[in-house]
C-alpha cells in the first residue's frame, strides 16, 4: 500500500469528542516514549506531523490522522507515566481505555513495546488485558536502531513467556525503527489485510 496522503484531522479528549466519520481506525498505544508518534510519521513519511518530543507524556489526547482519504490512523496517549493523572490499576487511562473498548471504527491495535529492555510489568499487564478483550493488535519492538536482533528476539521470546498463554493465536510482530524505516512496509501490510477482511 502506498501512503499518498496524510493529514492531521482533530484531537479528541474523550470518546464522545471523536470524530463522526466511518472511516476504519487503526490505534497505536503504548508506554510513554516508546516511540508512538514517531512510527506514524516514519509510516507518513513526513517528520512532523504527530508531535515528538525527548519528555515522555508529550501526546494527552487520542489524534486522528486520515490516511489516503480512506481509513485513520490514531496515535493515543501513552500510558505509564506517573505524572499522568486519572491512571487505572494498570497505569492506563480511562482515555485508553474507553475508546479501545468502546469505538466501533476500531479496526486494530498496534501496541508498542521498546524493543531494548525486558518485559516491563506495564506492557504484559496491558497486552494480557487487550489480548482478553478480544480486539485484534500487532506487536511492535520499536526502536530496533539501537541493539543487535539477536537481543531483539530474545527481549521478544521473553515477552511472550510472560503474556502467554494466548486466548486465540498468538499476535503478529513487527520488529520497526523509525530511524531506519524497517517495519513500515509490515505494517503497512498489515494494515491493507485487515482493511480488506472488513
Ligand atoms: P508520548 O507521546 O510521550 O507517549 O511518546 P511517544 O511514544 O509518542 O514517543 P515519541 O515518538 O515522541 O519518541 C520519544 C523519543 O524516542 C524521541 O526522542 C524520539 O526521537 C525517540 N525515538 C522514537 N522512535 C525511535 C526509533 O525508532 N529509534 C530511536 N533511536 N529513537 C526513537
Ligand atoms: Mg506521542
Amino acid at each position: 500500500m502506498k501512503i499518498k496522503s496524510a493529514t492531521f484531522k482533530v484531537s479528541a479528549a474523550d470518546v464522545d469528542a471523536c470524530p463522526a466519520w466511518a472511516w476504519r481506525e487503526f490505534a497505536f498505544v503504548g508506554r510513554s516514549n516508546v516511540g508512538k508518534s514517531s512510527l506514524i510519521n516514519m509510516l507518513c513519511g513526513k517528520a512532523n506531523l504527530a508531535k515528538v518530543s525527548a519528555m515522555p507524556g508529550k501526546t494527552q489526547l487520542l489524534n486522528f490522522f486520515l490516511m489516503n482519504e480512506a481509513w485513520s490512523l490514531v496515535d493515543l496517549p501513552g500510558y505509564g507515566f506517573a505524572q499522568v493523572t486519572k491512571q487505572r490499576k494498570f497505569g492506563f487511562s480511562e482515555l485508553i481505555k474507553d475508546y479501545l473498548e468502546q469505538r466501533e471504527n476500531l479496526t486494530g491495535v498496534f501496541v508498542l513495546i521498546d524493543s531494548r529492555l525486558p518485559p516491563q510489568r506495564i506492557d504484559v499487564d496491558f497486552v494480557t488485558w487487550l489480548d482478553a478483550s478480544g480486539v485484534p493488535f500487532v506487536l511492535v519492538f520499536t526502536k530496533a536502531d539501537k541493539l543487535a536482533l539477536g537481543k531483539i528476539q530474545a527481549n521478544i521470546g521473553l515477552f511472550f513467556e510472560a503474556v502467554g498463554p494466548w486466548r486465540a493465536v498468538p499476535p503478529e510482530v513487527i520488529v520497526s525503527s523509525s530511524k531506519t524505516g524497517s517495519g513500515r512496509i509490515g505494517i503497512l501490510k498489515s494494515i491493507e489485510a485487515s482493511l480488506q477482511l472488513v
